[in-house]
C-alpha cells in the first residue's frame, strides 16, 4: 500500500468513526469501531467476532449492547461474505495427504466424482480442496500480477474445475500462503492479497487454505505479545481475511498456521478454522498428541471458529481400524474440520462406514450447539479418555481407549455434566442402536486404541 493510500485510509477512519461493511465491529478484546455505517448491522458471529453485515436496524446497534443481532441459522440473503460461511466444521476432501505435489485436473475431478458416487456428498461432505502445487511455479503474470494455474496440470484452468465441481453440488477450495512462496516454492500471496482474493473469487473458489511458509524476516514475530491478535502473524492472516471479505463471493478461510502465535485466541476474528499443530501423519502418536493439544484450548471452538486438528489420515499408513475409528470419532466430537486425505477410490467398506457414520457427523454438524465435547472427570491418561458434550438430541459421552492394558470403562451418569443419578437410555452412535436402560452407571469394553460414542437420555 502506498503512503498516500495509508494517509487517505486513516483520514477516512477518523472522519467516519464507523466500521465499514464486512468489517469487524466487536468481540472479546476488540478495541476498534463498534458501530457500522448505514446499510450495515453489527452482527454476532461468535464471542470473538462481530461483523458489519448488510441490513438495516431502527436503532444504532453496537456489539457492547445486547441488541446486536445474532445471526440466524438458516437465512442467507444476498451474497455472503467470509464470516457467513463456516458456521460448522468443514467437511470435505483435500489433495495433499493423498497426492502431495503430484496433482492435476483429473485427480481433483475424480475425487469430486468419488465424493458423489461413494455417498460422501449425501453424508454431508462438501468441499473438494486443491492443496499446494497447483499454480505456475515460475511466478505471476508480469502485467496483471495475477497468480496463474500450471496449465500442464490444469489444462482448462481452475475456473473450469470450479464449474464442474459446482455442477455436482460440491464446493471447490484452493491453497495459498501468507509468505513470499508456498511451502513447495510456488508464488505466495503476501503483499498480493487483494489481487489473489479477487482472482480466487472470479474463478468460483469457495474455500482458501492459507499456509505459513517463507515469511520474510520483517514479518517474523519477535518476542511475545500480551495480545497475540496484534502480532505480525495475525496481521499477515488478517490482510487476506479483509481481502476475502471484500469479495462478493463467500470464501471460507482456513488458517494453516501450525498452532503458532496462539492463533486460537484470535483465529475466530480472522477466519473460520485454524490449525493447532504441524502437519498430520498417519500415526497413533500424531492422533493422541493433537487431541491432547486441543483439550487445553477447546473453549475457543464454537460456531464460525474451529480448532483444526488437520486433515484425515484414514486410508493412509498403517493405522489399525480401531485407530481410524478413534481418529474420526474424536475429530467429530471435538468439532475439528474433517477433510479426507486419501485416494477415495481405495477406501474399504469398513473405512467408508467410519467416515459416513451419520450420528457422529450429526454431532459435528449440529446447527444449534456449537461447543465441542470436552473431557469430564479426573483424567488419569494423556490425552483424557472420557468426554461429554451436548447436541440438539441430548447429552453424549465419547470414550477413547488410550491404553493396551486392562481397565474398565464405566460411565457413571452422575459424573457426566447434564446427567444425574437416575436411569438413562444408552444409545450406541457407531451402531445407531439402543443398548438398553441402566440405573446409575453402565460399563463397556473397548479394544486397544478404539473408541465409542453414546447418546444418553433420561429413561
Ligand atoms: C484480552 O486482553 C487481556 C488483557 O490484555 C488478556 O489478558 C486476555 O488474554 C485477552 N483475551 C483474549 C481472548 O485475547
Ligand atoms: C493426471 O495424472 C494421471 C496419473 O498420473 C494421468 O493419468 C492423467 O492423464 C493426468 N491428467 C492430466 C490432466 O494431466
Ligand atoms: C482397552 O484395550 C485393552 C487392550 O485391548 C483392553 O485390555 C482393555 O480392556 C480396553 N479397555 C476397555 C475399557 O475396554
Amino acid at each position: 500500500m502506498s503512503f498516500r493510500a495509508i494517509v487517505i485510509l486513516s483520514a477516512l477512519g477518523l472522519v467516519s468513526a464507523q466500521q465499514t461493511l464486512w468489517g469487524q465491529c466487536g468481540g472479546i478484546n476488540w478495541t476498534g469501531q463498534k458501530t457500522c455505517g448505514s446499510g450495515a448491522v453489527c452482527t454476532y458471529l461468535n464471542d470473538w467476532y462481530y461483523q458489519c453485515l448488510p441490513g438495516t436496524s431502527t436503532s444504532s446497534r453496537t456489539s457492547t449492547s445486547s441488541s446486536s443481532t445474532r445471526i440466524s441459522t438458516s437465512t442467507s440473503a444476498g451474497p455472503a461474505p467470509t464470516g457467513r460461511v463456516g458456521k460448522l466444521p468443514a467437511l470435505g476432501w483435500n489433495s495433499w495427504n493423498a497426492y502431495r505435489c503430484d496433482i492435476n485436473e483429473s485427480k481433483i475431478l475424480s475425487a469430486a466424482n468419488q465424493m458423489v458416487s461413494l455417498g460422501l456428498k449425501d453424508a454431508g461432505y462438501q468441499y473438494v480442496n486443491i492443496d499446494d502445487c497447483w499454480s505456475n511455479i515460475n511466478g505471476r503474470d508480469s502485467s496483471t500480477q495475477q497468480i496463474r494455474p500450471d496449465f500442464n496440470k490444469f489444462p482448462n484452468g481452475i475456473a473450469s474445475v470450479a464449474s464442474k465441481v459446482h455442477s455436482q453440488g460440491l464446493l471447490l477450495g484452493i491453497y495459498s500462503d501468507a509468505g513470499t512462496k508456498t511451502c513447495a516454492g510456488y508464488p505466495g500471496s503476501l503483499g498480493y492479497e487483494s489481487i489473489d482474493a479477487a482472482t480466487f473469487s472470479s474463478w468460483g473458489i469457495d474455500y482458501l487454505k492459507y499456509d505459513n511458509c517463507y515469511v520474510p524476516s520483517n514479518w517474523a514475530d519477535s518476542g511475545s505479545y500480551s495480545d497475540w491478535g496484534q502480532s505480525k502473524s495475525a496481521t499477515r492472516y488478517r490482510q487476506m481475511s479483509s481481502a476475502l471479505a471484500a469479495q462478493s463471493r463467500p470464501i471460507q478461510y482456513s488458517l494453516c498456521i501450525w498452532g503458532n502465535a496462539q492463533v486460537w485466541t484470535w483465529g475466530a476474528s480472522v477466519g473460520q478454522s485454524w490449525r493447532i499443530s504441524g502437519d498430520s501423519s498417519p500415526t497413533w502418536s500424531y492422533i493422541t498428541g493433537v487431541i491432547n493439544k486441543n483439550v487445553g484450548i477447546l473453549g475457543y471452538t464454537n460456531f464460525y471458529g474451529h480448532n483444526d486438528m488437520d486433515m484425515m489420515e484414514i486410508g493412509n499408513g498403517a493405522l489399525t481400524l480401531a485407530e481410524q475409528r478413534t481418529h474420526f470419532l474424536m475429530w467429530a466430537a471435538l468439532k475439528s474440520p474433517i477433510l479426507l486425505g486419501t485416494d477415495l477410490s481405495r477406501l474399504s467398506t469398513d473405512q467408508l462406514n467410519i467416515i459416513k457414520n451419520k450420528e457422529l457427523l450429526a454431532f459435528s454438524q449440529d446447527e444449534s450447539v456449537g461447543a465441542p465435547a470436552k473431557p469430564y472427570g479426573t483424567a488419569t491418561t494423556t490425552p483424557p479418555e472420557y468426554y461429554s458434550g451436548k447436541s440438539s438430541k441430548g447429552v453424549h459421552v465419547f470414550i477413547m481407549n488410550t491404553s493396551s492394558s486392562t481397565s474398565t470403562k464405566t460411565i457413571t451418569f452422575a459424573n457426566v455434566p447434564g446427567l444425574g443419578s437416575g436411569s438413562y437410555k444408552v444409545h450406541d452412535m457407531w451402531k445407531g442402536t439402543d443398548v438398553g436402560t441402566f440405573s446409575g452407571s453402565w460399563s463397556t469394553s473397548l479394544g486397544s486404541h478404539d473408541s465409542g460414542g453414546w447418546l444418553i437420555t433420561p429413561a
